[in-house]
């Protein structure tokens, strides 16, 4: 079975994007995953709504997009319009996080939840049935290329279990040092994603790497 493979556009080169997408698009990737970082929630700035647009317009493929922002709330609308597919917003920065998740759905986008790599999976227990993705942080998010937290291997495998017992249609993707050794871990352990940012942009054939990604 094959795995859905999202590259992080954050190792892009920003200064050719258009290219960088298009190699995306003739790619097996099933998505691209748009890492928005505000400087607060995370210790480091990417980009905003005006580039994700540019991104969106050449896409073919749907943008699973994840906020690192403090206050989600107030952009659901905006993400929705710059051409999120998939919103998804941080645990930890989602004081009512079911009312965000609802806001996100009647936006008329899939819900996707992401957890830092100290917070546990329990916590999404009694809501899982609203979430369509939950993404497990596999490195402290604000930075590409940092090394794979190994814990989060049991973390997959945890979460896994639960969406089996309660019968939900969650997917479960992970992000953070994610190569063919890392991935392969965590498609044996339950993830049916896998982003990857410094891995596919830093290999000598970025589209064969995502093949074998997808394949692992
Ligand atoms: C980290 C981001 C990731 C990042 C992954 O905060 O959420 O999506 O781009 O990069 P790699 O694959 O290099 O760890
Ligand atoms: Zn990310």
């Amino acid at each position: 079975m094959s795995t859905i493979v999202s590259p992080s556009v954050l190792s892009a080169d920003f200064a050719n994007l258009e290219r960088d997408v298009k190699m995306l698009n003739s790619s097996s990737a099933e998505w691209l995953h748009i890492d928005i970082m505000d400087g607060q929630f995370v210790p480091n700035i990417s980009f905003g709504l005006p580039v994700m647009k540019a991104i969106h317009k050449h896409a073919t493929k749907p943008l699973d997009v994840h906020l690192m922002i403090a206050t989600p709330d107030d952009y659901i609308d905006d993400f929705k319009d710059a051409g999120a597919a998939i919103l998804t917003v941080h645990y930890e920065s989602c004081p009512h996080l079911h009312r965000t998740l609802q806001r996100i759905k009647s936006a008329g986008m899939k819900t996707g939840v992401a957890l830092n790599p100290h917070t546990p999976v329990d916590l999404l227990k009694d809501i899982l049935h609203d979430i369509d993705l939950v993404l497990i942080m596999s490195v402290n998010p604000g930075f590409g290329g940092q090394k794979f937290i190994s814990q989060s291997v049991e973390k997959v495998r945890s979460l896994k279990s639960m969406i089996t017992e309660t019968k939900a249609k969650t997917l479960i993707e992970v992000d953070g040092g994610v190569n063919l050794d890392t991935g392969k871990l965590l498609v044996d352990a339950g993830a049916d994603a896998l982003v990857a940012g410094s891995f596919v942009f830093g290999s000598e054939n970025p589209v064969e790497t995502i093949q074998k990604l997808g394949h692992l």
